[in-house]
């Protein structure tokens, strides 16, 4: 078998081969794929000297690169090729922190299979994704690349992925390698501030940050990537505990483990690490099997093993995990597998993919206020300013990580919206301010069209490079002089649908607090502007939901819904002392889970089929969910538990269950969540455990609309195991 195969070949390796199959070098940045590939690079390839590359791209390109590997180095050994397709390759859907939005594991597993046919085929094995890092805090940039804040739906989301990237199995077609990043906590960086430390109980490490991860490798997550930052002063790419001790040993996960970006040689600035020497040594016995892009382990490990030979096997150890996955691809049977310079052509951006592109951006729009109904678009609005410099920015569409997509594959809105209005509907576009000047003077144009309008669409929000990695930022409001062009719009008194693009939650009270109609509409890739006008002219209902909560100012972050009671839980009356903000209201302006719909939905009947169960046990909690509007539409119902009387102090609520729905006017439908007593399970130094004791159960619409309860009781007390994974 494989393994025989991995065993025969280590056996005939050098120690140079052995190290040249953990170093992976870039070919190149970004921008210029391949760049950095020349005759001394080939020479390295031939020498057995590089294991992978990364930002490579092109079919013909990387097949004479392979076979420069498989026909002219003595092993033979093919080459693995990395990118980072984090929402599509070419074909771009919507952002993950929108993916995330949907709701839907169906579409978000579907996305990632499109994506993984147009990697494949243009030669490439490995995606830098899914980013599965818990977010809390929106200062953090990078938390448009992940699914929010909440450890379920991360957990889900994750899976959804992995199952997409991979296909039916690693050797199966256009399957690639997905990569669960960045293990374990690099989105509880302080003050979201990228790359700094987390400092975090170990509770709220096994709790929150590591399900998703856990989640991620039950799925069979081929490789995973460690983080740059320290966690509790560790930096966790020399995290032998997490990284061997609890990835490799205890969930007994057997992938290959990818240092991040330099993340080895930056083991010295962390303060661990006085030489490069001892960089490689700590990384290794941590358990990271290759380097990116350092080449720490290609210039020290032999330095480093000859000081410590006990190092030797650990080497062994990574690259059979290294071969191994090579193996798991098929790539030693065919090391040109899938990618197809011929296929490459027709297959990218073609209409299959964009149909999937599309109705991801439907589904990802969250209407987040409907004051009056303003939306969907009444046929009487004949004259329709659309106002905002974003709203002709299609580069933003393709947001953070764009792979090889390409601005002038983007359908961009104003266009989709003259397709989509009834006929003889007038649209204006006016500019007025953007969000990368303080510039007002446009603001003044912007206000006669909306004046001379019967309906103003305002585009006010974030563009892409706004969020992403090192894009944190201390002040979440609208940038530039869109917060000025929102209030003078507004004073119109013209009715205003906002669309709000953003990697993040915003803090735009001129908007959020301000306009009847607003839809989050973030980053929503190649279709946005016909999945906008679908959106906005009713073809389509929004049915997104919020997958973090928007708060009220930048200094409430962080703030999420699954927080614990505390001994004076926050209360309206500012004249008694309690866990809030004296100067804003209690919680977030829009919670976890938030979303409206054209329709309207009533949640009724709740049963639960027994009152108690074992620790090993599970409840059926149903109930009936009916459109009472008059359009068919979406919902997302979800399932919320909360343990009122523990050993320690337990989260208000924690979502363990949704299921979006769709529903034609006035139907109804059963739904069942299985609830097990196993996703009670508290984290505690010895382990989970599953507490004795009643468990209220809460239905709804968000994590603050709350429709229905109930309540059972887990009998006894027992062993627990991850309940998000
Ligand atoms: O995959 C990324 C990672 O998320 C951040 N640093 C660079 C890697 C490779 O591009």
């Amino acid at each position: 078998g494989q393994d025989a195969r991995v065993r025969d070949l280590l056996r005939q390796m050098t120690l140079d081969e052995k190290i040249g199959q953990t170093h992976q070098p870039a070919g190149g940045r970004q921008k210029a794929l391949n760049s950095k590939i020349d005759a001394t690079a080939l020479d390295l390839v031939r020498k057995g000297g590089v294991g992978s590359y990364l930002h490579v791209a092109g079919a013909a390109f990387l097949r004479e690169l392979q076979r420069t590997a498989v026909e002219e180095s003595r092993l033979k050994i093919p080459l693995l090729f990395a990118i980072d397709v984090v929402h599509g390759f070419r074909t771009l859907y919507p952002v993950p922190l929108a993916m995330a939005a949907t709701f839907d594991p169906e579409i978000v597993r579907a996305t990632a299979r499109m994506a993984a046919v147009e990697t494949a085929v243009s030669g490439l094995h490995w995606t830098f994704a899914p980013m599965v890092d818990i977010a809390r805090d929106p200062r953090w940039g990078r938390i448009v690349e992940g699914a929010g804040e909440d450890p379920y739906l991360g957990s889900v989301m994750a899976a959804a992925q992995v199952r997409g990237f991979q296909g039916e199995g690693l050797a199966g077609k256009d399957s690639i390698l997905a990569c669960a990043k960045h293990f374990g906590a690099y989105g509880a960086a302080a003050g979201g501030r990228d790359y700094d430390s987390a400092e975090l109980s170990d509770r709220t490490l096994n709790e929150v940050y590591l399900p998703p991860f856990h989640a991620a490798a039950k799925a069979g997550a081929g490789t995973m990537m460690t983080a740059f930052n320290d966690l509790n002063g560790e930096p966790t790419t020399a995290n032998a505990a997490l990284v061997r001790g609890v990835l490799k040993t205890q969930w007994t996960w057997p992938g290959l483990v990818v240092s991040d970006w330099n993340a080895i040689l930056e083991l010295i600035n962390h303060g661990v690490a006085e030489t490069p020497v001892q960089a490689a040594a700590l990384a290794l016995k941590a358990g990271v099997d290759m380097d990116m892009a350092s080449g720490v382990y290609a210039a020290h490990l032999k330095t480093a093993i000859a000081q410590d030979p006990s190092l030797l096997p650990l080497l062994d150890q990574a690259v059979t995990r290294i071969l191994t996955a090579k193996m798991r691809l098929g790539l030693f049977d065919d090391p040109y597998r899938f990618g197809d310079p011929e296929r490459e052509k027709t297959i990218f951006a073609g209409p299959e993919h964009r149909a999937i592109a599309r109705e991801a951006a439907r589904k990802a729009v969250v209407l987040l206020k409907n004051d009056g109904g303003l939306l969907p678009i009444a046929p009487t609005a004949r004259k329709i300013a659309v106002v905002g410099a974003l709203a002709t920015d299609s580069l933003s569409q393709l947001g953070s990580w764009k792979a090889r997509g390409q601005v002038a594959d983007v359908a961009p809105l104003l266009p989709a919206l003259k397709a989509a209005a009834p006929a003889g509907t007038e649209i204006v576009h006016v500019a007025g301010a953007g969000p990368r000047s303080d510039d007002e003077t446009g603001i003044p144009a912007a206000v006669e069209a909306a004046r001379a309008a019967d309906l103003v669409l305002l585009m006010v929000g974030e563009d892409f490079d706004h969020s992403g990695e090192s894009r944190s930022r201390s002040d979440l409001s609208l940038p530039g002089a869109q917060g000025a062009l929102a209030r003078a719009v507004l004073a119109t008194g013209k009715p205003v649908v906002v669309l709000l693009p953003s990697g993040r939650p915003l803090v735009a009270p001129e908007v959020l607090e301000k306009a009847p109609a607003v839809l989050a509409t973030w980053f929503l890739g190649v279709e946005a502007g016909p999945a906008l006008a679908d959106i906005l002219f009713g073809k389509s209902a929004p049915g997104g939901r919020l997958p973090v909560g928007f708060p009220r100012a930048t200094g409430q972050s962080p703030t999420y819904y699954a927080h614990v009671p505390t001994g004076r839980p926050a209360d309206p009356d500012l004249a008694k002392d309690t866990v809030r903000y004296h100067d804003v209201d209690i919680g977030p302006l829009f919670p976890f889970g938030h979303g409206l719909s054209y329709a309207a939905f009533a949640y009724s009947d709740l049963a639960l089929d027994r009152e108690s169960i074992a620790p090993t046990g599970a409840v059926k909690v149903s109930m009936t969910l009916t459109n009472t509007g008059a359009l068919e539409a979406d919902e997302v119902v979800q399932l919320y538990v909360r343990d009122p009387l523990a050993s320690v102090a337990r989260p208000v609520k924690e979502l363990r269950g949704f299921v979006r729905v769709t529903l034609k006017p006035g139907e109804k439908r059963r739904v069942t969540f299985t609830l097990s007593a196993a996703q009670l399970a508290i984290w505690s130094p010895d382990g989970w455990r599953i507490e004795a004791g009643k468990v209220e159960v809460m239905v709804g619409s968000s994590s603050a609309d709350i429709r229905l309860r109930g309540a059972f009781t887990i009998a006894a007390s027992g062993k627990g195991r991850d309940p998000a994974a």
